[in-house]
């Protein structure tokens, strides 16, 4: 029985935060305790993320800090580091240099290596690294500690294709590959066995999904929402993210034939106009894009959109950024992601001249981050007066009795409730509305 607690610390997207369940999963199998924070913690995790340059800056501070702790505990605390940054060796490297204290790093296509650099580490005494250049055959059935009991992620694909000019998943994440169908069925039947009620489905851009069955059949996404529509016990599907170049007209159709299917997509449109996308790689027109929230709306007519942008992309002018603003007026997202570009080493975009001016990307972020607020508490307040069926996720932020849970359209929505709720489903009469969340008065359980 190995002596020992952790704690992961998790940075960036989704896909970042189940493979920290994977981690916690592999470890608690081996006897590892959860720590209850960083400070008490023998083993200190961090899953880190590259997408944005302050996501590295954040880090790179936090690890500082830690140093003393390293200093002062000798041999007893042991830092782990691992994730997209460590998929870039300039990143590694860097971190030899600064960090040469840190004790094992491992990358985002070998995490199931982790126990064993962990136990080399504690029997040798000597540092671990095993950062693998290229992704390996996809490892099933690693255990997973979910973060909540009765919603889960599930992992459909890894890697990404695309190549987006800005964007630097495709170095840290490698090549599309899909699991099998069967894999996917088979642990969505075994979530929904152990109480899950919900799932959401994850990949880079799971429209692009395309799964090979036993007997060689090919299946597509929308194949697969199908199948896992028929599990009994699951109650929702979502899915994340969307890439608009291949979002099919039968996956629309999917939203109107899967009723497990939520009335809720992620689908980033990045920037309104057609000559940035065209720079950014993105493969689809401002026109293209608008054509697919019509035909999204014309089957589901309350189907809520949430979205990414991009704001001071290399090259975005004044004009271009207006069709950014006019495309959130014409959309009407519930809710937006909103970034300012930053430079990513190795991507074409870094080499692009015509960067934009700093000051300039500030302005146009807080323009835009004005509009797309003022949208989305629109759209909450029309909630008002609805009732909604809630599905429970746990104590909310503000005091005891206070929980929150989200609406099939992913709207989180607060109200006065007891633990014995959570997991379950209520009816919830809306009667307050914020920028990003709703207030609601339980009616009845579903
Ligand atoms: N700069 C700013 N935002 C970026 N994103 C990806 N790369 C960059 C970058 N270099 C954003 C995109 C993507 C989201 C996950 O992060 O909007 O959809
Ligand atoms: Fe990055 Fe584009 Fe792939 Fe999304 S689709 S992960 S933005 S390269």
């Amino acid at each position: 029985m190995v002596n020992k607690s952790f704690h992961i610390t998790t940075y960036g997207c989704q896909m970042n935060e189940h493979d920290s369940e994977t981690i916690a999963g592999m470890l608690l199998e081996r006897g590892y305790t959860r720590a209850e924070d960083q400070k008490s913690a023998d083993i200190v995790i961090f899953n880190t993320c590259s997408i944005r340059e302050n996501a590295d800056n954040r880090f790179l501070g936090t690890l500082g800090q830690l140093k003393k702790r390293k200093v002062a505990s000798l041999k007893d605390l042991t830092i782990c580091v691992c994730g997209c940054m460590m998929q870039q060796p300039q990143v590694v490297d860097e971190m030899k240099e600064k960090f040469p204290w840190v004790d094992v790093i491992f990358g985002t296509h070998n995490i199931h290596e982790f126990p064993e650099l962990l136990e080399k580490y504690f029997a040798k005494n000597k540092r671990q690294r095993s950062v693998w250049e290229e992704h390996g055959e996809i490892v099933e059935g690693l255990p997973c500690d979910r973060l909540f009991r009765h919603k889960a992620f599930v992992n459909i694909m890894y890697g990404c294709n695309n190549f987006c000019t800005y964007c630097i998943v495709p170095y840290t994440r490698g090549r599309e590959r899909s699991r099998k169908p069967e894999d996917i069925v088979n642990e969505v039947r075994r979530l929904a066995a152990d109480g899950v009620r919900e799932i959401m489905l994850l990949g880079q851009n799971v429209n692009s999904y395309k799964g090979v069955d036993a007997d060689g059949v090919q299946r597509d996404f929308t194949d697969l929402i199908y199948m896992l529509n028929e599990i009994e016990g699951l109650e929702r599907i979502r899915f994340m993210t969307s890439h608009p170049k291949d979002l099919s007209d039968k996956l629309i159709q999917a939203f109107v034939d899967c009723k497990k299917l939520a009335r809720w997509i992620h689908l980033p449109m990045q920037a309104g106009s057609s000559a940035v996308l065209k720079r950014m790689n993105r493969r689809y027109t401002r026109e293209q894009y608008l054509e697919l929230v019509r035909k999204l709306r014309a089957a589901v007519p309350d189907i809520a959109i949430s979205t990414d942008i991009i704001v001071g992309f290399p090259g975005e002018t004044e004009e271009d950024f207006e069709q950014t603003l006019t495309l959130c007026e014409e959309v009407r997202y519930d809710s937006a992601f909103t970034f300012m570009y930053s430079i990513r080493r190795g991507t074409p975009a870094e080499k692009y001249e015509d960067q934009v001016p700093e000051e300039i990307k500030h302005a146009r972020f807080d323009r835009l981050v004005e509009t797309v607020n003022r949208i989305s508490i629109e759209k909450n307040a029309a909630y008002v007066g609805r009732t909604e069926e809630i599905l429970v996720d746990g104590p909310g932020r503000n005091g005891e009795e206070n929980f929150g849970g989200r609406t099939n359209t992913f709207k989180l929505v607060n109200f006065e409730g007891t633990p014995d709720m959570v997991g379950k489903k209520f009816m919830v009469k809306i009667t307050d509305s914020n920028t990003f969340s709703l207030v609601g008065e339980v009616v009845s359980e579903v």
